[in-house]
């Protein structure tokens, strides 16, 4: 087969979230790493690229040129994974998608609800793939939960519980540090911080298990650490389409707690709880029945599970293989383009897509307005396309 050629922007040397794109592509060797934008400084980013073993006519200064020389090239890049930080999502993301570039950028996809929309614009408008990061959905637990929904094993659903807290922002007297300050500033952060940071993943994983996106949702957001103008505590209630109610926590001051990404589902038949942290189990309680540990591996496990599980049962499995299955998914959908045959069956749903990174920046936006409100209830706005590139659940 093929490799398919792959760009990524940010991620340079020392950056969170670059070593892990990089793994997950490479994983399945269905992606070899070709072009690079890869730093704010470009000599950074040109001797960083080249040493991970992009061309030197590829290692580019900045996005634009990098926009410019790949559009005139015959080999150009068949994906392009957008890692900046967030301020510039929207305009890199818009330019690649109306060269006719598929695109993965990193979530939040924007920073409010007008550069939201105008990214479902120019996915409406290309004939490209647009799809967001929400990289937690290729747990094959998390695929599992989804499968069981799907499938009706929880009946309907009814309350989802949703966290993600930590408690990495507690100290008060680091709340100066500039690593941790510009994330509680509005001018550099955008309307919300942990929300917007860290509980759209949750927010995100409820609506991907249970099928549902929110149509309106109360907030109360707080500021735990005295001086900080954004929240870095909130819990909000969301009303989704389906008529389930998701209550969501998210925190930057929960001392104690590391990656808490939790999500608990609660239907007519049964519940279910998993947690990012132990990933290779699920807990499922069958109405008056006993709880059961559902292990990664299981021989019975929903085909979508099975075929993110890559290392045998009981081994470790984490968030490098989560990502890897949505690069693996976006690379099969890319190649199904490229020879004029639809995906495997199932592959497209379950990409995140720009339908679902508005709903997050639809989300944020409309928890802000109801924090203000006193948690007034507020709609939470649709976005005006509904088929675009690689859509979420509309
Ligand atoms: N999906 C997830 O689970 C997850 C986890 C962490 C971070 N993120 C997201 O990833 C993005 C990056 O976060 P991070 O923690 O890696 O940030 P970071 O600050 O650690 O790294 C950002 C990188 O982008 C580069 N950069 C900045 N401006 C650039 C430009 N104009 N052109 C090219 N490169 C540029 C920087 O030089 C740096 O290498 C953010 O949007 C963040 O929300 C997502």
């Amino acid at each position: 087969m093929q490799r398919l050629a792959w760009g990524l922007i940010g991620g340079g040397q020392g950056s969170q979230i670059g070593p892990l794109h990089r793994i997950a592509a490479a994983v399945d060797g269905r992606f070899v790493l070709a072009a690079g934008a890869l730093d704010a400084d470009p000599e950074r980013g040109r001797d960083f690229a080249i040493s991970l073993g992009i061309d030197e006519d590829r290692a580019y200064g900045n996005w634009r040129e990098m926009l410019e020389r790949e559009s005139a090239r015959q080999d150009r890049v068949d994906l392009v994974t957008v890692a900046t930080p967030n301020a510039l999502h929207c305009e890199i993301t818009t330019a690649f998608l109306d060269a006719g570039f598929h695109v993965l950028c990193e979530k939040p996809m924007t920073m409010d609800l007008a550069e939201a929309d105008a990214v479902v614009d120019a996915a409406a408008r290309s004939e490209a793939l647009c799809a967001v990061n929400y990289g937690y959905t290729g747990y094959p637990l998390v695929r599992q939960m989804r499968a069981m929904v799907r499938k009706g094993d929880l009946g309907a659903v009814r309350v989802i519980v949703a966290e993600f807290a930590h408690g990495f922002h507690a100290d008060a007297a680091e709340a100066d540090n500039p690593r941790i300050r510009w994330r509680y500033d509005p001018a550099l952060a955008g309307q919300s911080a942990v929300f917007s940071d860290a509980g759209i993943h949750a927010l995100h994983m409820a609506c991907f298990v249970a099928g549902q996106n929110p149509v309106r949702l109360s907030a109360d957001l707080v500021t735990a650490v005295a001086g900080r103008e954004l929240e870095d505590d909130a819990a909000i209630t969301l009303r989704l389409e389906d008529g389930a109610t998701c209550r969501l926590w998210t925190s930057a001051v929960a001392v104690g707690r590391v990656h808490g990404l939790t999500l608990q589902v609660f239907g007519e038949k049964g519940g279910m709880r998993w947690e990012q942290e132990r990933p290779n189990q699920l807990h499922w309680t069958p109405l008056n029945g006993r709880t059961q540990v559902i292990e990664r591996g299981d021989p019975d496990l929903y085909p979508e599970a099975e075929q993110a599980s890559r290392i045998t049962i009981g081994h470790a499995e984490g968030l490098p293989a989560a990502f890897a299955n949505l690069y693996r998914d976006l690379a099969e959908v890319i190649q199904a383009r490229r020879d004029g045959r639809e995906p495997s069956p199932g592959t497209l749903d379950l990409i995140p897509g720009v339908i679902d990174g508005h709903v997050s920046v639809a989300a944020v936006e409309a928890a802000v307005e109801s924090a203000r409100g006193g948690g007034r209830w507020v709609d939470v706005a649709r976005p005006h396309h509904n088929a675009v590139g690689v859509q979420g659940r509309t």
